[in-house]
């Protein structure tokens, strides 16, 4: 059974996965390469932890419960020593990746699972320089990671069978969301719809169609406001494949098809316009606004997540 969690890495991605474990009263291990970033993973969680007794979704007792059972070390073989599993979420690079791999297989437990959050890598990539023994897979959590449920698992054929069934388990233990791919494909489910959904809003921009502020609002009061309950498979179904059909043929041959990004992503990109991080994008973002729409994203994903938690536990109504 697994009751050690190690995260490797302490990023955006690194805390909000180790909170989510802690929370779930599992016990958790952070490591990084500075005692400054983790100090930064700790205030930032005290924050979030601080947020969920705010929005009512832990008590104080329950806070400070989660904060002890994180622990924070620059030492990589004391973080991973006593770990069943371990959880890579370092940078986007392979190279990177595989010598914290090589690494780990000085270190870890013979017996421990090791899973990396990467993006992008496929599970043949990210194992070419260690085989783990079979005892490897990716689990692709989301940002903010301790609020969004999904969690995307990828194995190779190689991987132990119990090993993705003990991980979609020990997930499921904590409230998370898993979906196992059946077989390796770039950018997994989740990145690929939003990829397609996200090169067309920015095209609609560019194309004068409406402002960039109608067009998130055409998600979020829209398909969006669906998609918390009804995907969209579900969505094509409920209204009739044939007219979907005709949706899509009519649709499609319009749709932006760039090879790569839409030309105002690259132009804004060029221009140093990176959104939040530099205070403009499309938006503008000035003094507080930054924190003050990532505390309200927050509050608001922790009402969604207890409406979906109450709606799970509702019994269907008979007719
Ligand atoms: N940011 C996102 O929205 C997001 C979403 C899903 C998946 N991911 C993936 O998750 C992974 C982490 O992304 P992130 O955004 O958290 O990155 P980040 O840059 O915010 O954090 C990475 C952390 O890893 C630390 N680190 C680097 N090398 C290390 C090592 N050898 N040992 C220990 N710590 C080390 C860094 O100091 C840094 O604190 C990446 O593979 C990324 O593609 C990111």
């Amino acid at each position: 059974m697994m009751q050690n969690i190690a995260i490797i890495g302490s990023g955006v991605m690194g805390r909000g996965i180790a909170q989510s474990f802690a929370v779930g009263g599992y016990s958790v291990t952070i490591n990084d390469i500075k005692t400054a970033f983790l100090e930064k993973a700790r205030q930032n969680i005290e924050d979030n932890l601080s947020l969920m007794v705010e929005a009512g979704q832990l008590t104080n007792d329950q806070k400070k419960e989660a904060a002890s059972r994180i622990s924070y070390s620059i030492d990589q073989k004391d973080s991973v020593s006593d770990a069943d599993l371990i959880i890579e979420a370092i940078p986007e690079d392979i190279n990177m990746k595989w010598n914290l791999y090589q690494n780990l297989e000085q270190i870890k437990k013979p017996e421990a699972v090791v899973s990396s959050n990467t993006s992008t890598f496929p599970i043949s990539k990210l194992t070419e320089k260690t085989s783990f023994d079979g005892r490897f897979i990716i689990t692709h959590f989301f940002n903010p990671a301790h609020l969004v449920p999904l969690v995307e698992i990828v194995k190779k054929d190689e991987t132990d069978p119990e090993v993705a069934d003990e991980v979609i388990n020990l997930l499921k233990q904590i409230g998370k969301s898993p979906i196992l791919l059946k077989k390796e494909i770039n950018g997994f489910i989740a990145n690929r719809l939003q990829t397609a959904l996200v090169r067309e809003a920015f095209s609609l921009v560019d194309k004068g169609i409406a402002s960039a502020e109608d067009v998130d609002k055409a998600i979020t009061d829209g398909p969006g406001f669906r998609w918390a309950f009804v995907g969209p498979i579900r969505t094509a179904e409920f209204g009739g494949l044939d007219t979907w059909k005709h949706v899509i043929d009519n649709i499609a041959p319009e749709l932006d098809k760039s090879e790569g990004a839409p030309e105002i992503i690259n132009r804004l990109v060029a221009e140093g316009k990176l959104g939040t991080k530099t205070g403009e994008g499309l938006f503008t973002y000035s003094g507080n606004e930054v924190q003050e729409a990532l505390n309200q994203r927050d509050r608001q994903f922790v009402q969604l997540g207890q409406i979906k938690q109450s709606a799970r536990l509702e019994p269907a109504s008979e007719n």
